[in-house]
């Protein structure tokens, strides 16, 4: 059964006080539950969440399924987002994101069998005049090539 840790729990508190509505505390909360869920958000820590939050739990899902920043499965230790909007795909975004998933041997959306790496394609990153880029947890890495993707996510493992 998923529990905050006795400081995520104290962070879910304060953060209830620091807005006018509890339901606007329900993003960071979800962030921190990611953050001690090994990078993704549960059906279970919903339910754990709204129950500490004393807020519906269609609220939190909703919230949840809306971000895509919320991951609703379980990622690697390195969750690797390939921007695949327009400039990053005319700079060769398809085919890098190929090169890794053939590289580290993960399909799209799920975990290498070593734990370490998902790849998925995400819509625009916000870095166009420096494509292809990617995001690495909580990191970007901009004009990339297939040799410093790879040799990027290797120096992270
Ligand atoms: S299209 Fe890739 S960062 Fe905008």
């Amino acid at each position: 059964m998923f529990k905050l840790s006795p400081a995520g729990e104290e962070f879910v508190k304060k953060e209830l006080t620091r807005y006018e509505t509890k339901r606007s505390a329900i993003i960071p909360c979800l962030f921190k539950v990611q953050e001690e869920n090994k990078g993704w958000v549960s059906p279970e820590a919903v339910t754990y969440l709204s129950g500490l939050m004393d807020l519906p739990e269609a609220w939190v899902n909703e919230v949840l399924n809306f971000y895509t920043m919320f991951n609703k499965e379980p990622v690697g230790k390195l969750h690797v987002q390939v921007c695949c909007n327009i400039s990053c795909c005319m700079n060769g975004a398809r085919e890098l994101t190929k090169h890794l998933k053939d590289t580290f041997n993960v399909k799209e959306g799920e975990v290498s069998a070593d734990g370490n790496v998902t790849i998925t394609r995400v819509e625009c990153l916000g870095s166009c005049g420096t494509a292809p880029m990617m995001q690495v947890n909580d990191n970007y890495y901009e004009n990339l090539t297939h040799e410093s993707a790879v040799k990027t996510i290797k120096e992270l493992m």
